[in-house]
């Protein structure tokens, strides 16, 4: 009997207005864009100063001048290769850069003072012109802040007036640095050494490369020319407008000037790389890569994709590419998987280059989700750009959620599903106030998983609510918008609505109550008393409820909660099951009798409920049993119809929380009947797809592969006999064979890692020869992952010791090398020690999944007290939240064991006695 939609009058009036004004060309995101965001349209400018400020600015840039275009003159003094002396280091090579600029700027407010941002730079010879008169304005005092601000403050002779045009020449000498960041230099060996010059600049680097009004919504145009060694290409944001020889060693390449842009997205490269073409009808796209890797082809993949994502794009926002041509470079070093700078985006090797017959289908999917991710940024993120970084949420959780529909076009077979929720109470907004990020430090902390996961998911929801058709309209005439009424009531209306979702932490949990038809909604906490105190405003998530029309699947939408109390009353006791396919932000919990009913017909018939839902369901059960809302057993009954589950999402969920479970009980007593329960609930997907671990019957579809690697990881993890003797046989037979590898690229890294896991010197030894030669970044990673998988205490101690080498271990994989370590039980302590004796070198980079893989293991009050002290004893730096989130999370552990340990074995015992 369907049941019919009981949206109350007043939501649904809000709805028409919403849904009309929408179509007429608002929808959230430009209304979000529009209010809190510089457009592409410059900000209209005030002519007349608002107030006349003489305390010197704080943190941020005042927004008395205004940039308009940067001259920018660079010339690194790299060598891309050094013939005879080999080092880095050696006299010959030259890490100095020179630098000059010009910045014209209007003044708004009159003012004797210009502040820049400038980091790292010796900086002189400032000259300030007045544009309108040609007359030059003395310099009295140049001055470098030495502390988190970076200012560069010049005080003049004479005041610059409101309304005057001004520009400002600064030459400027700096170092390229050997971290990654600004202007840096990335190695690779091509037979020989070879070094590149590479920058990367977002969120706040660009004070680093040259002075600058260095904040996202001081955008200006940037005409550039580099001068670079005469063998060597320079690649920059905009096409090339001339290029010649200087002499016998230097060349210049100048660039076209950029569109007005923000200083985080401008970017350059020197290099000996060649390109591999991409087809697109107006734009000139070229994948940029080490000159072995071009010709072995491995940037076709990317090229082949790459033509295809911009016009999709170009269709989907109904806004071309802006520029004439878009770069994408595969760089051997860079600090992300890959950085958005607009017309030349960076990647990390491994995020970009395919090789056929070696990647794996994991492997191309994030290839062609980073691209998607990457490109959908040349429009959010670089045409609109949010004010501030407190809001970045919106240039990642746009390109995070754009990039499934990117990809789903390009790849259709991909099939690519998210499910992510967060919920601890020490993470922040999507939004939090602007006085809240100021520091760089704090703008660094903002790209995190709430950013990405929470910002795509509640986009996602916004997009399911108005419809996905109209979420489309809104975004393509999003530069069509003009405010008038409709529209602000729309405004004000989906602004009252997201307001909940970007300014409050965390998500609400419904509960509904099937025996009194009673539904309710609160902060959804692990733990309550702890954690309530943090959530600073008060109100309620806004939801609305609309029934889909099907038996008892029920959707929740949004709006002030308005449920007629008979809509949630189970009649003839069925079941009911809310929030198909999960597009609302938010979990639900039921009344004991719902929950039964629910895991009966799961167990009896899975596929009653879609994979998501199913998925959702575990993964639902677990939460509630860690925020104790239910019993853990629910949560480990929901568990017990996967001996009939052979879809990828429940059991990807599955393990993902048991690994909770895993690192809780995995020294303990508990684990060997929970390692007996997975292994026979994983024998029918294993044996499902077993006769597909040979090279050539690898399943078809991509939802199967991923199926396959996770039966083989859970089938092996838990010793299923035959699994270990797959993975040790098959490794062996890479050892004994000729160089040729015989594994699949697909199962390379579960058969690796369970291999070295099951073996012992021998195996270890071979994966440690493998990495070292290897060329291949994929198989690499791979190996170096596995290396942590030994169960040999004094090979994970050897491999530690590695990580201090970077001739050894690069510096940008120690953090995650310890990190696998850490996750190896046998691993755990000895990662703990290491980077305490070794916070210096290990804390070089961020560090965050690090904190959290050492410390997931602890739940005693001794390992609380460590803790403490480290927190105490230690020089944290950016690390300092990681480590107030793993206190938390410590305080959460022990307690959850305390309490759940003793149920939790009864009932694995119980499962398995059989
Ligand atoms: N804009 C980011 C890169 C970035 C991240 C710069 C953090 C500065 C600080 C880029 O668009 C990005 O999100 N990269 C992701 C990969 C992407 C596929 C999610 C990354 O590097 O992890
Ligand atoms: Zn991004």
């Amino acid at each position: 009997m369907p049941k019919t939609s009981v949206v109350s009058k007043a939501i649904a009036a809000a709805f028409v207005v919403l849904t009309v004004s929408v179509i007429g060309g608002i929808i959230t995101m430009i209304i979000l864009y529009k209010t809190e965001i510089s457009t592409m349209n410059p900000t209209p400018r005030p002519t007349r100063p608002v107030s006349t400020t003489v305390l010197p600015p704080v943190m941020r840039l005042p927004k008395n001048l205004i940039p308009l275009s940067y001259k920018v003159f660079l010339m690194p003094q790299l060598y891309t290769r050094i013939i005879e002396k080999v080092n880095v280091t050696s006299p010959n090579q030259t890490m100095d850069f020179l630098g000059n600029s010009t910045v014209s700027f209007q003044c708004v407010e009159r003012t004797s003072t210009i502040y820049l941002k400038s980091m790292n730079l010796a900086v002189s010879n400032g000259k300030v012109k007045n544009e309108n008169t040609n007359k030059m304005i003395e310099v009295s005092a140049m001055k470098t802040h030495r502390d988190d601000t970076n200012f560069l403050e010049i005080q003049l002779r004479e005041a610059l007036e409101e309304g005057g045009n001004y520009s400002l020449f600064l030459t400027f000498k700096g170092e390229i640095s050997e971290n990654l960041d600004g202007m840096y230099v990335s190695t690779y060996v091509e037979g020989v050494p070879e070094f590149l010059v590479a920058t990367q600049l977002e969120p706040a680097d660009a004070r680093k490369v040259f002075p600058c009004f260095d904040e996202p919504d001081m955008k200006a145009e940037f005409h550039v020319t580099i001068i670079h060694r005469r063998d060597t290409i320079a690649l920059g944001n905009a096409e090339i407008s001339g290029s010649n020889i200087v002499d016998d060693e230097w060349k210049y390449t100048s660039f076209h000037p950029t569109p007005k842009m923000s200083t985080y997205l401008f970017a350059f490269t020197v290099s000996e790389f060649t390109a591999t073409p991409s087809t697109h009808e107006r734009v000139q796209i070229n994948t940029y890569a080490r000159p072995e890797a071009t010709a072995a082809g491995h940037a076709q993949y990317a090229a082949s994709i790459t033509g295809k994502i911009l016009s999709f794009y170009e269709n989907y926002f109904g806004i071309d590419y802006t520029q004439k041509k878009l770069d994408q470079i595969a760089l051997p070093d860079l600090a992300a998987a890959a950085m958005e700078n607009w017309g030349l985006v960076t990647y990390y090797e491994g995020s970009l280059l395919y090789e056929e017959g070696v990647s794996s289908v994991l492997n191309k999917e994030q290839i062609a989700t980073t691209i998607a991710h990457e490109l959908a940024h040349q429009w959010f993120g670089n045409l609109v750009t949010m004010k501030w970084w407190n809001d970045v949420w919106l240039n990642e959780g746009f390109a995070t959620y754009m990039s499934l529909f990117a990809v789903d076009n390009v790849e259709p077979t991909f099939q690519l599903v998210t499910f992510e929720m967060d919920a601890l109470a020490s993470s922040h907004p999507l939004s939090p106030p602007q006085e809240e990020v100021q520091k760089t430090s704090s703008i660094i902390q903002m790209f995190n998983s709430i950013t990405y996961c929470k910002g795509a998911a509640v986009l996602r929801m916004l997009a399911d609510i108005v419809g996905e058709r109209v979420f489309i309209e809104g975004v393509k005439v999003s530069n069509y918008f003009k405010p008038h009424l409709v529209d602000m009531v729309a405004h004000w209306l989906v602004a009252r609505f997201m307001e909940p979702w970007t300014k409050q932490i965390g998500y609400p949990v419904i509960t509904i109550n099937t025996t009194n038809g009673e539904v309710n909604q609160k902060h959804f906490l692990f733990n309550d008393s702890a954690e309530s105190r943090h959530v600073k405003i008060g109100y309620m998530w806004n939801l609305v409820r609309v029934s889909t029309g099907s038996t008892a699947l029920i959707n929740i939408f949004k709006g002030p909660i308005l449920f007629k109390k008979d809509e949630f009353l189970s009649k003839n006791g069925e079941w009911i099951l809310a929030n198909i396919n999960c597009t609302g932000y938010y979990r639900v919990n039921y009344n004991p009798e719902n929950w039964d009913r629910l895991l009966t017909q799961l167990e009896i018939d899975p596929h009653r409920f879609p994979p998501m839902n199913r998925g959702q369901l575990i993964d639902n059960a677990f939460f509630m049993a860690r925020a104790k809302l239910v019993e853990v057993t629910l949560a480990l009954n929901s568990t017990r119809f996967l001996r009939k589950e052979l879809d990828f999402l429940p059991w990807q969920l599955t393990v993902r929380n048991l690994e909770y479970f895993v690192v809780m009980f995995d020294r303990s007593e508990v684990y060997g009947p929970m390692q007996a329960y997975l292994r026979e609930q994983v024998k029918g997907l294993y044996n499902s797809l077993r006769n597909y671990t040979d090279k050539s019957t690898i399943p078809k579809d991509h939802s199967s592969q991923h199926s396959q690697m996770l039966a083989i990881e859970v089938a092996c993890s838990n010793e299923l006999p035959e699994c270990l003797e797959m993975a040790t046989k098959m490794f062996a037979d890479w050892m004994n064979s000729n160089n040729t590898n015989p594994i699949h690229p697909n199962l390379r890294s579960v058969i690796y890692c369970q291999a070295v896991a099951a073996g012992g010197k021998k195996e270890w030894d071979f994966a440690w020869a493998r990495y070292q030669s290897s060329s291949d970044t994929s198989e690499k990673e791979q190996l170096r992952v596995a290396l942590s998988c030994t169960k040999k205490t004094w090979l994970l101690n050897r491999y530690l010791e590695y990580t201090l080498d970077p001739d050894k271990i690069r510096l940008m994989d120690v953090d995650s090398t310890i990190s696998d370590i850490a996750w190896n039980p046998a691993g755990h302590a000895l990662a703990w020690n290491f980077i305490r004796a070794h916070w210096d070198y290990v804390s070089q980079q961020d560090g965050d999944m690090l904190i959290n893989a050492v410390t997931s293991r602890f739940s005693t009050q001794f390992e609380l007290d460590e803790l403490e002290r480290f927190k105490a004893e230690y020089d944290l730096g950016p690390a300092a939240n990681e480590v107030y989130q793993a206190i938390e999370q410590t305080h959460v552990n022990i307690q959850w064991v305390r309490e759940n340990k003793d149920a939790i074995l009864e009932w694995f015992e119980r499962e398995t006695a059989e």
